[in-house]
């Protein structure tokens, strides 16, 4: 949410490296974006609503500068607009700020008191102001941060340049991600290693209350005692590509077609010939008798796919919670209890807060996690990272699917220690595994068939989705990726419960997707199925090719999209193609900013 990024450096390429890691960054954030640059010993601030390339247009790229902040802003306080853009200035003080701060009415009050005027809604010009106010007083940078930090109660990272320091970026974290990174001769800040991967990839992470000073030689960082500490230089693994469109259109196709790719490369940290290898190579699960999953949206929709067949296979208990609920509510963890918390960035602030709920419960906790080194994975007590790549598109789908694969792994895994999955099967399961990725570029392959799909449909008001068990779990996925990037209303609902209200909103032509692959109770849901349809639905079955062979020639649907069959805990990988692909083709049918919905951000670090 919000992204910040920082140069400094001999070169004088403030400009350009702003204005290259502010497009890195846009996923974090795209309503209004701004850069602060020296200009000749002056700080020169230019901002403008809308995206980087807004703000580019604004820019003169010609402009040599060696140091300066720049901003892409998801509103939190005060709308969208140039005014209430980043960078923002007070006194001497000119700043950038990701996070929320939530006593800034109470400072802001005090600061009016004390003579300062207020011209934006935002609540950075007050941390702005505060910390010119303490460094009027302290004449002391560092011990300035170190007392705006005492004062301000929320999560924050800032990026700070003090008017009469222009060799030196100022930063300092509380909740919020913050890196620095290290080129030749010059030195950046970053709320994500993307935004300076063009330049680096040599980073070092800034933990929670502590402090960096970097200039175009060297970076010191204080602990919050004010001491400096040696900080572990990290080298960045991914490459550059997967951050690129590489000829795609969208983001959000590169990453549907990465899914092969990021499936082979999640399942193989694990096995290789044998299936039970799973078990020595995740951490150990046979203590635990029940398990909690909290995650948010896509994430925790990966989570009902994960609690289906834990419960299912591995006989235990499973609780899948919205982060967002967890936090606040009454949990009953023991020490029997494993809390995985899924996240695809490591940084949504509601499953940090339910993390550290469960950490202060006793409970184990295990992060699902595609960031590497990011907040979450840092503070589990173990991790299991799936190997997505950079994700840019704010639809998840690549991230999603791998999430799904982790969790069938562990229910693979725990199934085998309770005895409920046998050796033969376990070959089975192997084999299956191992024909994922092909099964899933056939898939993909079939695009244009789901396009017309989507030519079906991209012209309603609201569409629904169906399902039982599994499906149901599917349907939800599928109902918010087409919600978020095409803005048609959907509802996902358990087959079984339209009857109970909902159905009467089915009309003449309303668009219904039904997802009915699990044979245990296809027959249940397609009796539900045939409800909507006699009521004049407009129904397209996703269906396997073996329930296919009962349901080839019904009258239930209009249209059927039907996709290899595999075993239950890899149908849902297979399953949910269609849905993301179908969601793409609608949203680009309507014209829509797809790897940008709007209001939307890809990591959500406010609460
Ligand atoms: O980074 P996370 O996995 O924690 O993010 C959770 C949700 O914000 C995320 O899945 C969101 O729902 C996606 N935009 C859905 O496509």
């Amino acid at each position: 949410m919000c992204g910040i990024v920082g140069y400094v450096g001999k070169n004088n390429n403030s400009l350009h490296v702003l204005i290259e890691g502010l497009k890195s960054l846009e996923y974090r954030g795209y309503d209004s974006a701004g850069v602060a640059i020296n200009d000749n010993g002056k700080i020169k601030i230019i901002k403008s609503e809308g995206n980087i390339s807004k703000l580019e247009n604004k820019l003169n790229m010609d402009i040599k500068s060696n140091l300066g902040i720049g901003h892409t802003r998801w509103a939190t306080h005060g709308k969208p607009c140039e005014n209430n853009s980043h960078p923002h200035r007070v006194g001497k003080i000119t700043l950038v700020h990701n996070g929320i701060i939530e006593n800034y009415e109470k400072i802001k009050k005090y600061l009016i008191d004390c003579g300062y005027i207020f011209k934006t809604d935002t609540d950075t010009e007050i941390a702005c102001a505060l910390i010119d106010k303490i460094y009027n007083e302290t004449n002391d940078k560092l011990l300035t941060m170190k007392k705006a930090n005492e004062i301000i109660e929320g999560s924050f990272a800032f990026g700070i340049i003090f008017d009469d320091d222009m060799e030196n970026i100022y930063t300092m974290r509380k909740d919020s991600p913050l890196i620095i990174a290290l080129g030749e001769n010059e030195n950046y800040i970053a709320s994500d290693v993307p935004a300076i991967l063009k330049f680096t990839n040599k980073y070092i992470l800034l933990e929670k209350d502590e402090y960096a000073i970097i200039n175009e030689k060297e970076v010191k960082v204080y602990d919050n005692n004010l001491k400096e500490i040696e900080k572990q230089v990290n080298t960045y693994e991914g490459s550059m590509e997967v951050a690129m469109k590489n000829g795609y259109e969208h983001f959000m196709l590169k990453e549907i077609n990465d899914e092969p790719k990021v499936i082979l490369d999640t399942y193989k940290q694990f096995v290789n010939n044998d299936l039970s290898e799973i078990i020595d190579n995740m951490p150990d699960l046979s203590k635990y008798d029940n398990i909690d999953i909290v995650a948010c949206g896509s994430a925790y929709h990966a989570g009902l796919v994960g609690k289906s067949l834990i419960e299912e296979y591995a006989n235990i208990p499973v609780n899948v919670e919205l982060a967002s609920e967890y936090r606040y509510k009454k949990n009953f963890c023991n020490e029997k209890t494993l809390t995985i918390l899924v996240s695809q960035s490591g940084e949504t602030a509601d499953t940090l807060a339910a993390l550290r709920k469960a950490k202060n419960s006793n409970t184990d906790t295990l992060g699902i996690i595609n960031v590497v080194s990011s907040s979450i994975a840092r503070e589990s007590d173990n991790v299991l990272y799936i190997k997505a790549g950079a994700e840019i598109s704010v639809a998840t789908t690549k991230a999603y699917s791998a999430q799904v694969l982790m969790l069938s792994l562990i229910a693979i895994n725990k199934s085998i220690i309770n005895g409920n999955i046998s050796k033969d099967e376990a070959k089975d399961l192997l084999k299956d595994l191992k024909k994922l990725p092909d099964d899933i570029a056939g898939i993909i392959d079939r695009k244009e068939e789901f396009d017309k799909v989507a030519e079906q449909i991209y012209d309603n008001d609201d569409v629904f989705f169906l399902g039982r068990g599994i499906d149901y779990a599917l349907s939800m996925e599928g109902s918010l990726k087409l919600k978020e990037i095409s803005y048609i209303h959907s509802e996902a609902y358990a087959a079984g419960e339209l009857k109970h209200g909902t159905i009467s909103l089915i009309e003449t032509k309303t668009p219904v997707i039904a997802i009915v692959t699990d044979d245990k109770i296809d027959e249940k849901t397609v009796s539900n199925i045939k409800e909507v349809k006699a009521r004049g639905a407009d129904v397209t079955l996703i269906t396997t090719e073996e329930l296919n062979k009962k349901y080839d020639k019904s009258d239930f649907y209009d249209r059927k999209i039907v996709v290899p069959s595999t075993n239950r805990f890899f149908q849902p990988l297979l399953t949910i193609l269609p849905l993301q692909l179908l969601s793409y083709e609608v949203a680009k049918l309507r014209g829509e900013s797809i790897d940008q919905p709007r209001n939307l951000a890809k990591s959500v670090t406010v609460e």
